[in-house]
C-alpha cells in the first residue's frame, strides 16, 4: 500500500486525479489536503468520500504546523502538489496571493517532506517522491512555429506563470542542493468535469445556456493546446511510478485550437442538443487580457518515449463528454456560480 498526500484535491484536476486513482488501484491511500478556497469543492469528491482509502484534511499548504502534523501521523510515500491559485486573470488583478500560495506553499511542502523523509545527510527513505504539477505557461508564448520542450528556457509572462516558474525552480533547487527526490510535470490546458466556470470552456458553456454574452478576448485567435483531464491524471500516475529522479516531463496531446473555434464548438453543441435559439450572434469580442500569450503547444515526445504515455481521449470525443457532463450536472454549476463567483464575474467583465 502506498500513501499519497495530494494537495489541492478538491479543485478541478486534483479531484479528477483522486477519482482516477481510487478507481484504478486498490492498493493506494490518498490524503487530500485542501484549504477549500473559492476553487475547492468537496462536492466533486462525493463518489469517493466513503472509500476507506480516502481521507480529507482541510489545511493551507503554507501552514507549517498542519502539514508537519500530517507527516508525523502518517508515513507518506508521495506528495503530489496540485494546490495553487490557478487563474491567470485573477493573477493580473491580485498577484500577491499567487506568490503566497504557489511559491511559499510549495516551499513549505518541500521543507516538510524533506524533513519527514530524511534518513541522513542528503539521503531519503527509499521509494519516496515529490511531484510538482506545473504548467506549459512557464515557457512563455510561441510564434506560429515550434513547440515547448523540456529544454525550452523558462520565460513566464503573467503573475500566475511567474509564480509557477518560481515554484518549479524551488523544486529543482531542492533536488540540486539536497538530492531531494522530485519530478516536475508541465501540462497544457486541461478540460473535463469539475472545472470552475471562470475558465474558458465552462464559462462559455454556462453563458450560452443562460443567454449571456460570450466574452472572447482580443481577436479570439490565441491558441491553446487542450488535453482531456484523465490523460493528465494518467501522465501524473506514470511519472510517479516511472519518472527518472530530477526529470521534467511535458504533457500534451497535440490538440491546438484557436479560442474562437472552442467558443463556436460549444455554441453548436448547445444549439443542436438543448436550445435552438443560441448562436454566434452571442459572441462579444472584448478587451484583450493584458500580456496575453498568443500560442501554447507542447512537445510530449519525452514522456511518450520514456514512459509510454499517450493521450487516450481525442478532442472531438472529450469535448462532447465534457459538455454533456456540464448539462447533466447543472446543480453543481448552480452551486459553484452562486456567491463569490457572481462578484468575480461582475467585476471581471464589467465594462468589457
Ligand atoms: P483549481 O483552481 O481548480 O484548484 C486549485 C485547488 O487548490 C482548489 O481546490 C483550492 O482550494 C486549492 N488551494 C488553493 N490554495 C490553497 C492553499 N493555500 N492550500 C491548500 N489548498 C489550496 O486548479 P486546477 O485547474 O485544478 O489546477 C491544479 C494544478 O494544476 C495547479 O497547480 C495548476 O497550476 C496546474 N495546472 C493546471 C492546468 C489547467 O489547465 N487547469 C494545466 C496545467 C497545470
Ligand atoms: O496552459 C495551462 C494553463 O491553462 C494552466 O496553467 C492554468 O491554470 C489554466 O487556467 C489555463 O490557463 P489559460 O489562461 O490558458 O486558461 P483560460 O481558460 O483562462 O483561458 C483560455 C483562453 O481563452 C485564453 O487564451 C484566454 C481566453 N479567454 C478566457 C476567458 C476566461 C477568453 O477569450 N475569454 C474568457 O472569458
Amino acid at each position: 500500500m502506498k500513501t499519497y498526500l495530494v494537495t489541492g484535491g478538491a479543485g478541478f484536476i486534483g479531484s479528477n486525479f483522486i477519482i482516477y486513482m481510487l478507481d484504478k488501484y486498490d492498493d493506494v491511500k490518498i490524503i487530500n489536503v485542501d484549504a477549500l478556497t473559492y476553487a475547492g469543492n468537496l462536492e466533486n469528491l462525493k463518489s469517493v468520500e466513503n472509500n476507506p482509502n480516502y481521507s480529507f484534511v482541510q489545511a493551507d499548504i503554507r501552514d507549517d504546523k498542519a502539514i508537519s502534523e500530517i507527516f508525523a501521523e502518517t508515513q507518506i510515500d508521495y506528495v503530489i502538489n496540485f494546490a495553487a491559485e490557478s487563474h491567470v486573470d485573477r493573477s493580473i488583478s491580485n498577484p500577491d496571493i499567487f506568490v503566497k500560495t504557489n511559491v511559499l506553499g510549495t516551499v513549505n511542502l518541500l521543507n516538510n517532506a524533506k524533513k519527514a523523509w530524511s534518513i541522513g545527510d542528503d539521503q531519503y527513505r527509499d521509494g519516496v517522491k515529490y511531484l510538482q504539477v506545473s504548467t506549459d505557461e512557464v515557457y512563455g508564448a510561441l510564434g506560429d512555429e515550434g513547440f515547448f520542450m523540456e529544454t525550452t528556457p523558462l520565460d513566464p509572462h503573467s503573475p500566475y506563470s511567474a509564480s509557477k516558474a518560481s515554484s518549479d525552480l524551488f523544486v529543482k533547487a531542492y533536488h540540486d542542493t539536497y538530492k531531494f527526490p522530485i519530478n516536475i510535470t508541465r501540462c497544457s490546458n486541461n478540460y473535463g468535469p469539475f472545472q470552475f466556470p471562470e475558465k474558458l470552456i465552462p464559462l462559455i458553456m454556462n453563458n450560452t445556456l443562460s443567454h449571456k454574452d460570450l466574452p472572447v478576448y482580443g481577436d479570439g485567435m490565441q491558441i491553446r493546446d487542450w488535453l482531456y483531464v484523465d490523460d493528465h491524471c494518467k501522465a501524473i500516475d506514470m511519472v510517479i511510478r516511472g519518472g527518472v529522479d530530477g526529470e521534467v516531463y511535458n504533457v500534451g496531446g497535440h490538440n491546438e485550437r484557436p479560442n474562437i473555434f472552442i467558443v463556436k464548438t460549444i455554441i453548436e453543441y448547445i444549439k443542436e442538443n438543448v436550445d435552438s435559439e443560441v448562436g454566434e450572434h452571442m459572441i462579444k469580442y472584448v478587451t484583450d487580457r493584458k500580456g496575453h500569450d498568443r500560442r501554447y503547444g507542447i512537445d510530449p515526445q519525452k514522456i511518450k518515449d520514456a514512459l509510454g504515455w499517450y493521450p487516450e481521449t481525442c478532442f472531438e470525443v472529450g469535448i462532447k463528454k465534457t459538455l454533456k457532463w456540464y448539462l447533466d450536472n447543472q446543480e453543481w454549476v448552480k452551486n459553484v456560480t452562486s456567491g463569490e463567483y457572481q462578484h468575480y464575474y461582475d467585476k471581471m467583465y464589467a465594462g468589457k
